[in-house]
């Protein structure tokens, strides 16, 4: 596994699972063959509904708790909840988390902000994110934070590399973990002719290259899968080096396109939705209510 040093000098996996829409059965399953297979960083979030099962995947993947990199995101209706923490970790079933953020600027983020700070003084998480904070957001809690953030998570993808957030990034060291990084698998983006023939050239699929592309843009990357041969490939990424003109090939693709357009009045709908946290909650259903 390669690491990128955060700003707090913590070490932090290049590729991890991602766990967004997976009900609780296909997150346990996922998390426990991706840990068996080599992973070891692993993102869940309150909203995602499957806080507990990804713990139980962790615990039956049979690794010890420190070599696993775990990151989750406390959701809105938390962050005036003073034990949103605690019961975060209750669910995952462990005594800290590597990676806190706070999943979108909505509702008190601010109040969600301070948790996070608070949780990373007590050694309840090893760092902390902010997740969606982008534009005006960001400019608001560079005002605000008391300790830098170690991360962003932001949708990114050779469609659209967030070259604006970035050098606001760069003054701080905070880094950036992508999300929808294979596009949430949209087969325009995947079959771009460019990762085929990338693909050929390196003995890669198509999104190996674009995973590698992430790695080698300095992005922490998450793809998501309930695929256990695409899982096995999104690890099989790191024995391979793009070259310059490979990237610059791939720069080329740069829209400055989101497939993902948040407005105003979803953020006030994400500050009134609370997650029903039992392992019967459909997650489909739940986050899809919001998305
Ligand atoms: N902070 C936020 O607001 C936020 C928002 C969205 C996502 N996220 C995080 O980011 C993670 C990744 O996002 P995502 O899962 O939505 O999108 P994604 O990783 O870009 O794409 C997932 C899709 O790609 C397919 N796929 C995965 N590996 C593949 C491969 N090797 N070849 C071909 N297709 C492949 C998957 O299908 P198969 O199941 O068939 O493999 C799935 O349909 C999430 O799981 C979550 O942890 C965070």
């Amino acid at each position: 596994m390669d690491y990128i040093t955060l700003n707090n000098g913590i070490p932090c996996p290049v590729v991890g699972i991602g766990t967004f829409m997976l009900s609780p059965a296909d997150a346990e399953s996922s998390v426990r063959e991706a840990l068996k297979m080599g992973y070891s960083l692993v993102d869940t979030a309150n909203a995602y509904v499957n806080e507990r099962a990804v713990g139980r995947g962790i615990r039956e993947s049979g690794l010890l708790r420190e070599k696993v990199f775990l990151s989750t995101k406390l959701w809105p209706s938390e962050y005036e909840n003073p034990n949103a923490a605690d019961e975060t970790l209750e669910r995952l079933g462990v005594d800290y988390v590597d990676l806190l953020y706070i999943h979108q600027p909505a509702g008190n983020w601010l109040a969600g902000y301070r948790q996070l700070e608070k949780a990373y003084k007590e050694g309840r998480a090893r760092a902390i994110g902010i997740s969606n904070f982008e534009g005006k957001y960001m400019e608001e809690i560079q005002t605000e934070w008391e300790i830098a953030p170690q991360f962003i998570q932001v949708e990114a993808h050779p469609y659209f590399t967030q070259t604006e957030l970035r050098k606001t990034l760069d003054q701080y060291g905070i880094r950036l973990m992508s999300w929808y990084p294979l596009g949430h698998g949209d087969k325009g983006l995947i079959h771009e002719p460019v990762f085929a023939e990338l693909g050929r050239k390196y003995g890669k699929t198509p999104a190996q290259v674009i995973l590698r592309w992430h790695t080698q843009m300095g992005f922490a990357v998450i793809p998501g899968s309930r695929n256990v041969d695409h899982i096995r490939d999104n690890l099989d990424i790191l024995d391979f080096t793009l070259t310059d003109e490979d990237m610059t090939q791939i720069a080329k693709l740069d829209k400055g396109e989101r497939y993902y357009h948040r407005t105003d009045e979803q953020l006030a709908q994400f500050a009134l939705w609370k997650p029903e946290f039992s392992d019967k909650a459909k997650p489909h259903e739940q986050y899809g209510l919001v998305k």
